[in-house]
């Protein structure tokens, strides 16, 4: 796939009216109060939106909450992200009421250039999952130029994401730019050696990353929930650790590709068990191979701590997806805190993906320490697997 797409800046925006998706699929407080949590996708979306505003194009932006199933769900109203974003850049950010209905309709017909619109909850169509081009039509009629720069979306062939590049000319804003060179250049023409941490707790979640990562790393380390796979694949006893049997098989075939290929694949010595999935659960320390009947694991022991940052201290590239361990309960946390920190203090280019890795880095107060922290979750995964994004093959080729 090409990724070599043109920019914002290879086409003139100047008071013509831009389409802008974003990604400001933002976490919500539970309470139902309207309160982002983390505005990170809404900052990161800064640059291309101040571009345009600066380029005197009148910005409609629109982005997907949550999943509504094309129905209006209030809770889901884009709302609170127009008053964040107005904050952010200090100017008015017009709420329009639906997608392509009267409102936004009028509304985007009345916006003069330097001006910036918010259409609601792009899912609240029921096209909008579909790829419907009435509903890609509809959006594009109200533009004259669509830039995509919702990276955590170009994973999904939806209307606002690939569907309106049929009907205007599309490029990339900044973000997508910035997450291609970054993790496109990692995966291609990697600094060696390229070391890849494959964390998260299904090894099913992460069939296609192991496969295409064996193709292209020099070392591949195994933690989180998924590692008690390949332990039992080995012959381990796991006790009553998360186990995906349909995946045994899966586990030990890329055992044997790492072998033939000549990539170090590390699977933790030992492990941090408990009696039971609790915070405040008792954590006892033992051999990988011999975990006890009774007990999970929930982390990486010390001596994989030790054996994984030593392999990440000499890294040219560490690319980072999924946590090692348990770390919302702060006694199973010390894995991926130890991860963190040795690739903070690494020379490398870390790059992490979105997701749990990127909460856990944040969380840890190790965020600022990383080369690039991805927006995207699934869509940086796919990324990884070497998978065609529909967000990005839909736009014009530089
Ligand atoms: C994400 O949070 O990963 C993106 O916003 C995509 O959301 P989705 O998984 O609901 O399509």
């Amino acid at each position: 796939m090409n990724y070599n797409k043109k920019t914002v800046k290879d086409i003139d925006v100047a008071g013509k009216k831009v389409l802008l998706r974003c990604d400001f699929n933002v976490p919500m407080a539970k309470d139902g109060s309207g309160v982002i949590t983390d505005d990170k996708r809404i900052r990161a979306a800064l640059p291309t939106i101040q571009y345009l505003l600066d380029q005197n194009a009148a910005v409609i932006a629109c982005s997907h909450m949550g999943k509504p199933k094309g129905e209006v769900v209030p809770s889901l109203s884009l709302k609170p992200v127009a008053a964040r974003l107005s904050e952010l850049l200090g100017k008015d950010v017009i709420m329009a009421e639906d997608v392509v209905g009267p409102d936004a309709q009028a509304k985007a017909a009345a916006l003069k250039p330097g001006q910036i619109m918010l259409l609601e909850n792009t899912r609240f169509e029921k096209g909008e999952t579909k790829n419907d081009p009435e509903l890609a039509k509809a959006m594009a009629s109200m533009a004259e130029v669509y830039v995509s720069d919702a990276f955590g979306a170009v994973h999904r062939a939806h209307a606002s994401t690939a569907g309106v590049a049929d009907y205007l000319p599309a490029v990339s804003g900044f973000l997508i730019q910035k997450e291609l060179e970054i993790i496109g250049g990692a995966l291609a023409n990697p600094k060696r050696p390229l070391v890849a941490i494959l964390g998260g707790s299904k090894v099913s979640s992460k069939i296609g990353v192991i496969n295409n990562l064996l193709e292209i790393a020099d070392t591949i380390i195994i933690g989180g929930g998924m590692t008690y796979t390949f332990l039992k694949a080995q012959g381990g006893s796991i006790g009553k650790s998360l186990l995906e049997e349909d995946w045994l098989d899966y586990c030990n075939d890329m055992m044997k590709k790492a072998q033939e290929k000549g990539v170090k694949l590390l699977l933790p010595e030992d492990t941090v068990c408990a009696k039971e999935f609790a915070a405040d659960a008792e954590p006892m320390t033992v051999d990988s191979m011999h975990i006890p009947d009774d007990c999970l694991g929930m982390d990486i022991g010390p001596k994989a701590i030790a054996a994984y940052s030593e392999a990440v201290k000499d890294a040219g590239t560490v690319i980072w997806n999924g946590p090692m361990g348990v770390f919302e309960f702060p006694a199973f946390a010390a894995g991926t805190k130890a991860v963190a920190e040795a690739l903070s203090e690494s020379h490398a280019i870390t790059i992490i993906g979105g997701g749990d890795s990127a909460a856990a880095v944040q969380q840890l107060g190790y965020a600022d320490k990383m080369t690039h922290i991805s927006t995207g979750g699934g869509a940086s995964l796919e990324f990884m697997e070497g998978k065609e994004l529909p967000g990005v093959a839909c736009l014009l080729d530089a």
